[in-house]
Protein backbone atom coordinates (compact mmCIF):
# COMPACT_ATOMS: atom_id res chain seq x y z
CA UNK A 1 0.00 0.00 0.00
CA UNK A 2 1.41 3.41 -0.75
CA UNK A 3 2.42 5.19 1.79
CA UNK A 4 2.08 8.62 3.33
CA UNK A 5 3.45 11.01 6.06
CA UNK A 6 0.53 13.35 6.66
CA UNK A 7 0.31 13.58 10.87
CA UNK A 8 2.07 12.13 13.73
CA UNK A 9 -1.01 10.69 15.11
CA UNK A 10 -2.16 9.07 11.98
CA UNK A 11 1.40 7.31 11.63
CA UNK A 12 1.95 3.81 13.61
CA UNK A 13 4.59 4.03 16.09
CA UNK A 14 6.71 1.11 14.71
CA UNK A 15 6.91 3.46 11.24
CA UNK A 16 7.59 6.83 13.43
CA UNK A 17 10.51 4.60 14.70
CA UNK A 18 11.78 3.06 11.43
CA UNK A 19 11.86 7.08 10.37
CA UNK A 20 13.93 7.85 13.34
CA UNK A 21 16.35 5.12 12.25
CA UNK A 22 16.56 5.29 8.60
CA UNK A 23 17.51 9.31 10.15
CA UNK A 24 20.46 8.40 10.88
CA UNK A 25 22.13 6.35 7.89
CA UNK A 26 24.47 7.54 6.13
CA UNK A 27 22.85 8.71 1.97
CA UNK A 28 24.18 6.04 -0.21
CA UNK A 29 22.88 8.48 -3.11
CA UNK A 30 20.38 6.31 -5.00
CA UNK A 31 17.44 5.54 -2.68
CA UNK A 32 16.03 7.85 -4.72
CA UNK A 33 16.99 7.17 -8.34
CA UNK A 34 14.72 8.09 -11.65
CA UNK A 35 11.99 8.95 -8.48
CA UNK A 36 10.44 12.61 -9.06
CA UNK A 37 9.39 14.36 -5.98
CA UNK A 38 6.94 17.63 -6.30
CA UNK A 39 7.49 20.02 -3.56
CA UNK A 40 4.18 22.69 -3.20
CA UNK A 41 4.32 25.66 -0.77
CA UNK A 42 1.40 27.80 -0.22
CA UNK A 43 3.34 29.84 2.17
CA UNK A 44 6.55 30.73 3.21
CA UNK A 45 9.31 28.56 4.46
CA UNK A 46 12.91 28.51 4.85
CA UNK A 47 13.97 25.03 6.60
CA UNK A 48 11.31 22.84 5.23
CA UNK A 49 12.65 23.93 1.77
CA UNK A 50 16.10 23.56 2.32
CA UNK A 51 15.78 20.59 3.95
CA UNK A 52 13.73 18.56 1.63
CA UNK A 53 15.69 19.54 -1.20
CA UNK A 54 19.42 18.72 0.40
CA UNK A 55 17.62 14.79 1.36
CA UNK A 56 16.17 14.78 -2.11
CA UNK A 57 19.34 15.64 -3.95
CA UNK A 58 21.38 13.30 -1.06
CA UNK A 59 19.04 10.37 -2.05
CA UNK A 60 20.03 10.97 -5.90
CA UNK A 61 15.83 11.88 -6.83
CA UNK A 62 14.80 14.88 -8.87
CA UNK A 63 12.52 17.48 -7.60
CA UNK A 64 10.33 20.51 -8.82
CA UNK A 65 9.08 22.78 -6.69
CA UNK A 66 5.62 24.96 -7.15
CA UNK A 67 4.93 28.10 -5.21
CA UNK A 68 1.19 29.27 -4.30
CA UNK A 69 0.37 31.41 -7.16
CA UNK A 70 2.36 29.06 -9.55
CA UNK A 71 0.17 25.76 -8.41
CA UNK A 72 -2.99 27.57 -7.10
CA UNK A 73 -4.48 24.63 -5.47
CA UNK A 74 -8.25 24.97 -5.51
CA UNK A 75 -7.84 28.56 -7.92
CA UNK A 76 -6.10 27.90 -11.12
CA UNK A 77 -7.32 24.21 -10.60
CA UNK A 78 -8.98 21.40 -8.04
CA UNK A 79 -6.40 20.09 -5.62
CA UNK A 80 -7.76 17.10 -7.71
CA UNK A 81 -6.51 17.81 -10.43
CA UNK A 82 -3.97 18.76 -9.47
CA UNK A 83 -3.10 15.27 -7.53
CA UNK A 84 -3.59 13.33 -10.76
CA UNK A 85 -1.31 15.57 -12.78
CA UNK A 86 1.34 15.41 -10.59
CA UNK A 87 1.23 11.68 -10.51
CA UNK A 88 2.05 11.45 -14.35
CA UNK A 89 5.60 13.60 -13.53
CA UNK A 90 6.21 12.22 -9.84
CA UNK A 91 6.05 9.58 -7.28
CA UNK A 92 5.92 11.75 -4.11
CA UNK A 93 4.28 15.14 -3.26
CA UNK A 94 5.45 17.04 -0.58
CA UNK A 95 2.96 19.64 0.18
CA UNK A 96 2.20 22.78 2.89
CA UNK A 97 -0.88 24.14 2.69
CA UNK A 98 -3.26 26.06 4.43
CA UNK A 99 -5.65 23.42 4.67
CA UNK A 100 -4.82 19.97 6.01
CA UNK A 101 -8.13 18.69 4.49
CA UNK A 102 -6.34 18.54 1.18
CA UNK A 103 -4.48 15.65 1.57
CA UNK A 104 -7.47 14.20 2.07
CA UNK A 105 -8.98 14.84 -1.19
CA UNK A 106 -5.48 14.87 -2.93
CA UNK A 107 -5.32 10.69 -1.36
CA UNK A 108 -8.55 10.15 -2.65
CA UNK A 109 -7.79 11.28 -6.36
CA UNK A 110 -4.73 9.52 -7.10
CA UNK A 111 -3.70 6.21 -5.21
CA UNK A 112 -0.18 6.47 -7.62
CA UNK A 113 1.44 9.15 -5.18
CA UNK A 114 2.83 9.03 -1.42
CA UNK A 115 2.06 12.60 0.18
CA UNK A 116 3.98 14.08 2.87
CA UNK A 117 2.59 16.65 4.78
CA UNK A 118 5.11 19.83 4.82
CA UNK A 119 3.45 21.74 6.87
CA UNK A 120 -0.91 22.89 7.38
CA UNK A 121 -2.91 24.31 9.41
CA UNK A 122 -3.42 20.98 11.38
CA UNK A 123 -0.12 19.45 11.95
CA UNK A 124 4.10 19.69 11.24
CA UNK A 125 4.92 15.82 11.44
CA UNK A 126 8.72 16.82 9.37
CA UNK A 127 9.35 19.03 12.65
CA UNK A 128 8.09 16.63 14.92
CA UNK A 129 10.83 13.80 14.05
CA UNK A 130 13.20 16.54 13.54
CA UNK A 131 12.63 17.50 17.56
CA UNK A 132 12.54 14.07 18.74
CA UNK A 133 16.14 13.57 16.76
CA UNK A 134 17.29 16.63 18.72
CA UNK A 135 15.89 15.65 22.10
CA UNK A 136 17.35 12.41 22.27
CA UNK A 137 20.85 13.54 21.06
CA UNK A 138 20.63 15.66 24.11
CA UNK A 139 19.33 13.39 26.58
CA UNK A 140 21.40 9.93 25.18
CA UNK A 141 23.65 10.56 22.52
CA UNK A 142 20.59 9.73 19.92
CA UNK A 143 19.15 7.04 22.03
CA UNK A 144 15.45 7.65 22.11
CA UNK A 145 14.86 5.35 25.29
CA UNK A 146 16.10 8.35 26.83
CA UNK A 147 13.65 10.64 26.46
CA UNK A 148 11.47 8.34 29.08
CA UNK A 149 10.50 10.10 32.04
CA UNK A 150 11.40 13.30 30.92
CA UNK A 151 9.30 16.70 31.52
CA UNK A 152 9.02 18.76 28.30
CA UNK A 153 7.00 21.99 28.18
CA UNK A 154 5.89 23.79 25.52
CA UNK A 155 4.92 27.49 26.27
CA UNK A 156 2.73 29.74 24.64
CA UNK A 157 0.55 29.51 21.50
CA UNK A 158 0.03 25.71 21.37
CA UNK A 159 0.01 25.51 17.24
CA UNK A 160 0.40 22.52 14.55
CA UNK A 161 3.95 22.23 15.77
CA UNK A 162 2.81 22.05 19.37
CA UNK A 163 -0.17 19.29 18.23
CA UNK A 164 2.82 17.10 16.31
CA UNK A 165 5.55 17.29 19.04
CA UNK A 166 3.27 16.18 22.06
CA UNK A 167 1.57 13.36 19.91
CA UNK A 168 5.72 11.61 18.92
CA UNK A 169 6.49 12.62 22.67
CA UNK A 170 3.72 10.84 24.43
CA UNK A 171 4.55 7.59 23.17
CA UNK A 172 8.18 7.81 23.83
CA UNK A 173 7.24 8.06 27.44
CA UNK A 174 7.78 12.31 27.73
CA UNK A 175 5.47 13.86 30.58
CA UNK A 176 4.11 16.73 27.90
CA UNK A 177 3.21 19.94 29.59
CA UNK A 178 1.18 22.67 27.61
CA UNK A 179 1.01 25.91 28.82
CA UNK A 180 -1.29 28.34 27.34
CA UNK A 181 -4.02 31.31 27.71
CA UNK A 182 -7.85 30.28 27.35
CA UNK A 183 -7.93 30.33 23.04
CA UNK A 184 -5.15 29.18 22.66
CA UNK A 185 -4.95 25.56 24.10
CA UNK A 186 -5.22 22.17 22.65
CA UNK A 187 -8.61 21.34 21.97
CA UNK A 188 -10.45 18.43 23.48
CA UNK A 189 -10.25 17.01 20.51
CA UNK A 190 -6.62 16.97 20.24
CA UNK A 191 -6.25 15.88 24.22
CA UNK A 192 -8.28 13.12 23.11
CA UNK A 193 -6.29 11.46 20.47
CA UNK A 194 -2.82 12.47 21.87
CA UNK A 195 -3.33 10.56 25.06
CA UNK A 196 -4.99 8.04 23.52
CA UNK A 197 -1.59 7.03 21.97
CA UNK A 198 0.45 7.49 25.38
CA UNK A 199 2.98 4.73 25.66
CA UNK A 200 5.82 3.78 28.32
CA UNK A 201 3.72 5.93 31.33
CA UNK A 202 3.48 9.36 28.74
CA UNK A 203 1.42 11.94 30.38
CA UNK A 204 0.06 14.89 28.57
CA UNK A 205 -0.92 17.64 31.03
CA UNK A 206 -2.30 21.63 29.88
CA UNK A 207 -2.30 24.56 31.89
CA UNK A 208 -2.78 28.40 31.86
CA UNK A 209 -0.05 29.48 33.19
CA UNK A 210 3.57 29.84 31.97
CA UNK A 211 5.43 29.11 35.45
CA UNK A 212 3.53 26.15 36.14
CA UNK A 213 4.18 24.80 32.98
CA UNK A 214 8.16 25.24 32.74
CA UNK A 215 8.26 24.21 36.52
CA UNK A 216 11.13 21.50 36.59
CA UNK A 217 10.82 20.84 32.84
CA UNK A 218 13.74 19.11 31.72
CA UNK A 219 13.65 20.85 27.86
CA UNK A 220 11.19 24.37 27.09
CA UNK A 221 9.37 24.81 23.77
CA UNK A 222 8.18 27.60 22.01
CA UNK A 223 6.63 28.47 18.57
CA UNK A 224 5.54 31.89 17.45
CA UNK A 225 2.60 33.41 18.46
CA UNK A 226 1.40 34.08 15.15
CA UNK A 227 1.59 31.84 13.09
CA UNK A 228 1.26 31.64 8.37
CA UNK A 229 -2.25 32.93 8.19
CA UNK A 230 -2.91 34.85 11.08
CA UNK A 231 -1.00 37.57 10.37
CA UNK A 232 -4.51 39.57 10.81
CA UNK A 233 -5.03 38.55 14.29
CA UNK A 234 -1.06 39.77 15.17
CA UNK A 235 -2.40 42.91 17.93
CA UNK A 236 -4.43 40.52 19.55
CA UNK A 237 -2.31 37.80 20.05
CA UNK A 238 0.42 39.74 21.02
CA UNK A 239 -1.54 41.26 23.84
CA UNK A 240 -3.34 37.47 24.97
CA UNK A 241 0.33 35.92 24.95
CA UNK A 242 2.64 38.32 26.58
CA UNK A 243 2.26 36.31 30.01
CA UNK A 244 4.03 33.17 27.91
CA UNK A 245 6.87 34.33 26.63
CA UNK A 246 10.04 32.24 26.76
CA UNK A 247 12.65 34.23 29.34
CA UNK A 248 15.56 34.53 31.89
CA UNK A 249 12.92 34.35 34.65
CA UNK A 250 10.59 31.27 33.21
CA UNK A 251 14.20 29.54 32.63
CA UNK A 252 15.23 29.99 36.24
CA UNK A 253 11.87 27.78 37.13
CA UNK A 254 12.77 24.94 34.90
CA UNK A 255 15.77 22.06 35.52
CA UNK A 256 18.89 24.00 35.68
CA UNK A 257 20.19 21.66 32.38
CA UNK A 258 17.30 22.57 30.39
CA UNK A 259 17.00 22.56 27.11
CA UNK A 260 15.45 25.29 24.81
CA UNK A 261 13.83 24.43 21.79
CA UNK A 262 12.18 26.36 19.11
CA UNK A 263 11.20 25.18 15.47
CA UNK A 264 12.07 28.82 13.85
CA UNK A 265 11.71 31.63 12.48
CA UNK A 266 11.55 32.90 15.74
CA UNK A 267 9.80 36.41 16.89
CA UNK A 268 13.05 37.41 19.15
CA UNK A 269 11.34 39.24 21.80
CA UNK A 270 7.98 38.34 20.99
CA UNK A 271 7.40 34.77 22.26
CA UNK A 272 11.55 34.40 23.33
CA UNK A 273 14.27 36.72 24.21
CA UNK A 274 17.33 36.61 22.36
CA UNK A 275 18.87 35.98 25.60
CA UNK A 276 17.25 32.28 25.47
CA UNK A 277 17.65 31.75 21.97
CA UNK A 278 20.98 32.23 21.83
CA UNK A 279 21.98 31.41 25.36
CA UNK A 280 24.18 27.37 25.71
CA UNK A 281 20.64 25.79 26.55
CA UNK A 282 19.41 26.57 23.20
CA UNK A 283 19.18 23.03 20.80
CA UNK A 284 17.82 25.20 18.01
CA UNK A 285 20.74 24.51 15.50
CA UNK A 286 20.67 20.89 16.31
CA UNK A 287 16.62 21.12 15.16
CA UNK A 288 17.55 22.46 12.20
CA UNK A 289 20.24 20.04 11.32
CA UNK A 290 17.98 17.31 12.09
CA UNK A 291 15.06 18.83 9.57
CA UNK A 292 17.10 17.26 6.75
CA UNK A 293 18.23 14.37 8.43
CA UNK A 294 14.32 13.74 8.94
CA UNK A 295 13.70 14.30 5.83
CA UNK A 296 15.97 11.65 4.34
CA UNK A 297 14.05 9.02 7.14
CA UNK A 298 10.78 10.03 5.81
CA UNK A 299 11.69 10.09 2.36
CA UNK A 300 13.46 6.38 2.71
CA UNK A 301 10.24 4.84 4.56
CA UNK A 302 7.93 6.20 1.71
CA UNK A 303 10.49 4.52 -0.82
CA UNK A 304 10.57 1.50 1.68
CA UNK A 305 6.78 1.02 1.03
CA UNK A 306 6.90 1.22 -2.86
N1 LIG B 1 10.45 25.33 11.10
C1 LIG B 1 10.08 25.50 9.81
O1 LIG B 1 9.24 24.77 9.27
O2 LIG B 1 10.70 26.53 9.19
P1 LIG B 1 10.28 27.14 7.76
O3 LIG B 1 8.89 27.71 7.94
O4 LIG B 1 11.30 28.20 7.46
O5 LIG B 1 10.27 26.04 6.76
N1 LIG C 1 3.16 27.53 13.85
C1 LIG C 1 4.03 28.10 12.84
C2 LIG C 1 5.15 27.18 12.52
C3 LIG C 1 6.17 27.71 11.55
C4 LIG C 1 7.25 26.71 11.21
C5 LIG C 1 3.21 28.40 11.59
O1 LIG C 1 2.32 27.60 11.25
O2 LIG C 1 3.43 29.44 10.97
Amino acid sequence: MTRHFISISDTAQKDLERIYELARLRPQGDELAHVGVSLIFEKPSLRTRASSVSAVQQLGGHFCIFTKDEIGLDVRESSEDVARTLAQTSSIVAARVFDHGVFARMMAATEEISFINLLSDYAHPAQAVADVLALADFFGQGDLSSLQGKRVAYVGDATNVTRSLASSLIRLGVHVVVGAPDGYQLSADDVRVITGQAARGGTLTLCDNAPAAAESANALYTDSWISMGLEAEAAQRREDLQAFQVNSELLALADPAVAILHCLPAHRGEEITDQVLDSARSLIWSQVHHRTTAMLGILRWIQEGK
